[in-house]
C-alpha cells in the first residue's frame, strides 16, 4: 500500500478517527460499525475502536477495501456572504457552496470573516489541518486589502514590530503599500478579524479583504467568486510542506 496523504508518513491512528476523518460517519457511527463487526483490519474482524492503524494496515469497511488517497482537499474562491464553518443556523456557509463531496465530511482549514474573499482550503485531512493552523508552525497568510484612512511609510515598521490588539501583541506582519489606499498585508496568525483590527490600530478602516495566498499556495485566478476545484497533486505535496 502506497504513503498516503492521510497518514503523513508518521504517527498511527485511532481506527475510529480515521474512519470518520474519511467520511464514513460520525465518530459515533463508525464506532457502532466497529461494535457490529463491519469493520476488518488485516482479514480480521475488529470490535474494538481503540485499535490504531497506519497505511501498512488493509482496512475493510462493509465490504468496502479503504483507498487511503482518497482525501479530498478542495480550494474555494470564497465570496462574500458565506461563514467559514460546517453548519450554521441563520447563515449559508461555505460548505454550501461545494458540490460531489457531501459524505466526506468537509470543513475549512481556519476561517475568513464572512465579508471576506478570497482562497479558502477545505479537507477532511484533521491532520494536515491542525499542522497548518498550528500557532507554531507560523504560515503565512497573505491579504489584499483596500482602506479608508491616511497611509503613512510608518506602517511598515509598526507591522513588522506588532502592535497591540486586546490582550495580545500580533506578530511581525508585511505591509506592503500599493498606493491608491491599497495594499497586501502578510501574517503568520490567525486572530478574529486580525488585519481588520490591525488596520483599526493605524487609524484606518479596511473597505475589502481578499485572501491571495495560504502558506506556499496562491489563489488560482482562474477560479470565479464561489468556485472551487480539487488541489493537484503537486499543490497538495505543497501544502504539506508548509
Ligand atoms: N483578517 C481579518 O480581519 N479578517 C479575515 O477574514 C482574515 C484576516
Amino acid at each position: 500500500m502506497s504513503l498516503t496523504p492521510y497518514f503523513n508518513g508518521d504517527n498511527m491512528i485511532r481506527l475510529d478517527k480515521m474512519l470518520a476523518h474519511m467520511g464514513y460517519g460520525s465518530r459515533k457511527e463508525v464506532k457502532e460499525l466497529i461494535r457490529k463487526g463491519y469493520v476488518s483490519v488485516d482479514g480480521e474482524i475488529v470490535k474494538s475502536d481503540d485499535i490504531k492503524v497506519d497505511e501498512n494496515n488493509e482496512v475493510i469497511i462493509c465490504n468496502e477495501v479503504i483507498n487511503y488517497d482518497e482525501f479530498i482537499y478542495l480550494m474555494l474562491n470564497k465570496p462574500d456572504g458565506y461563514i467559514s464553518a460546517t453548519f450554521d443556523n441563520k447563515l449559508p456557509t461555505v460548505l454550501d457552496l461545494i458540490y460531489g463531496y457531501e459524505s466526506r465530511n468537509l470543513f475549512p482549514v481556519g476561517r475568513l470573516d464572512i465579508d471576506t474573499y478570497g482562497l479558502l482550503i477545505l479537507t477532511n485531512d484533521g491532520k494536515l489541518a491542525h499542522k497548518l493552523l498550528s500557532p507554531k508552525n507560523h504560515v503565512a497568510k497573505k491579504y489584499y486589502l483596500k482602506y479608508d484612512g491616511k497611509y503613512d511609510e510608518s506602517f511598515i515598521e509598526i507591522f513588522n514590530k506588532g502592535v497591540k490588539i486586546e490582550d495580545y501583541i500580533t506578530k511581525p506582519a508585511l505591509f506592503e503599500d500599493l498606493g491608491n489606499n491599497e495594499a497586501y498585508m502578510t501574517i503568520s496568525e490567525g486572530k478574529f478579524h486580525q488585519v481588520k483590527r490591525m488596520m483599526e490600530y493605524v487609524g484606518c478602516h479596511v473597505t475589502y479583504l481578499e485572501r491571495v495566498s495560504f502558506g506556499n499556495l496562491n489563489l488560482d485566478l482562474n477560479l470565479k467568486r464561489g468556485e472551487f476545484r480539487p488541489l493537484t497533486i503537486e499543490e497538495i505535496q505543497k501544502l504539506k510542506e508548509n
